[in-house]
């Protein structure tokens, strides 16, 4: 069983800078996993201390029943595939593949029957004689791809591995990358600091932030129900709006955010009012709504995304279907909708919701 375990995992550098601080993590058995979090969070550490390129400063490692900790790369089934492909310029596709297979000492006969193979459930059986030089960034990807499959490791890691493609190379390689996890039912560890692609990708995403873990859940749990402010802001596209405020009353409490007032269920104390930008409604002036100043309207087609002000200049983004009904410099009316609201305390951990009044 490829379970990964990573146990309280720390890695400081000499120069004092921490890159991981006490991550732990279960990873289960064929599961897609995706690491997630801006630069310098940690996730290429994360990896390196997994595939053994690196030492934790302490902390324990765990593939399947065995701890990896003190076991050299060569001695853990695990395959990395690098941003950058790490091909060898001067070998051809063919025997970049091969590679593993040759330090395996696996007969030349067999090492083509399995090249092939696996070239072709990549579609790159047409480049086995080319060079790296010769390819695409997809096609040098997809190599780099092949050579972590032909090793059959019980874990697979990928560090970014589609940064370098044009958008839509990435996202027809995301699809695949998804149909080959299916296919071959590893575990798989995917770094990214795209928040959309681990979306989309990940059966549990892992967000992590200086070091640390914020949250691992499915994605749409991540998206509705974030578990601190960080991981609120970090996922979603226009990025969800959020207001400082004091919540106050004894038995039914209220956030107060400037004229703004939303009822809600966390307790006493300074609090932060997260809202979606399709939580945000552009509606008639009435009770519970709000006035703002419209800055910037993007039609993007099926939806528009709407910039807006508060009188205190506060950017407000609210997602609007269909196309604009609004224009730059309009005064409009927002209604939050209460019950996806979100409340965060003073620390930025998850604390309650917004509720009808
Ligand atoms: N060899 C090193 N010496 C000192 N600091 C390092 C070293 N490698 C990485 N770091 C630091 O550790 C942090 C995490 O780096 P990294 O794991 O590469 O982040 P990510 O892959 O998430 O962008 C960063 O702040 C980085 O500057
Ligand atoms: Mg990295």
């Amino acid at each position: 069983m490829a379970t990964v375990r990573l146990q309280q995992l720390t890695r400081k550098f000499p120069d004092g800078s921490v890159a991981l601080a006490g991550l732990t993590l279960d990873i289960k058995h064929g599961e897609f996993l995706v690491l997630v979090g801006p630069s310098g969070c940690g996730k290429t550490t994360a990896l390196r201390l997994i595939a053994g390129l690196d030492a934790p400063t302490s902390g324990r490692i765990v593939v399947g029943e065995e701890d990896v900790t003190d076991l050299p790369p060569g001695s853990r089934d695990v395959a990395m595939v690098f941003q950058n492909y790490a091909l060898y310029p001067h070998f051809t596709v063919a025997e970049n593949i091969a590679f593993p297979l040759k330090m395996r000492r696996v007969p030349a006969g067999e090492q083509q029957r399995q090249v092939r193979e696996v070239a072709e459930t990549l579609g790159i059986g047409e480049l086995l004689a080319r060079k790296p030089a010769q390819l695409s960034g997809g096609q040098r990807q997809r190599v780099a791809l092949a050579r972590a499959l032909v090793r059959q490791p019980a874990v697979f890691l990928f560090d970014e591995p589609l940064s370098n493609l044009d958008a839509q190379v990435r996202a027809s390689t995301r699809a695949e990358l998804v149909r080959l996890h299916r296919q071959l039912g590893a575990t798989m560890i995917f770094v990214t600091h795209d928040q959309v692609e681990a979306m989309s990708m990940a059966q549990r995403m892992a967000v992590l932030n200086k070091g640390r873990l914020e949250q691992c859940a499915a994605p749409l749990e991540v998206y509705r129900t974030p578990a601190t402010r960080f991981t609120a802001q970090f996922v979603g596209s226009p990025s969800i709006n959020t207001f400082d405020g004091t919540i106050e009353g004894k038995g039914s409490r209220q956030l107060f955010v400037g004229a703004v007032q939303v009822p809600v269920t966390a307790p006493p104390g300074s609090g932060t009012l997260a809202v979606r930008p399709e939580h945000l409604h552009i509606v008639p002036p009435g009770d519970g709504t709000f006035p703002v100043r419209v800055a910037l309207v993007e039609p993007l087609g099926a939806e528009c995304i709407v910039h807006a002000l508060l009188g205190d200049n506060t950017e407000v983004r609210v997602r609007v279907p269909g196309l604009p009904t609004v224009a730059t410099g309009d005064t409009v009316h927002l209604r939050i909708d209460h019950e996806a609201a979100l409340v965060f305390d003073a620390e930025g951990r998850l604390e309650g919701r917004g509720r009808r009044p």
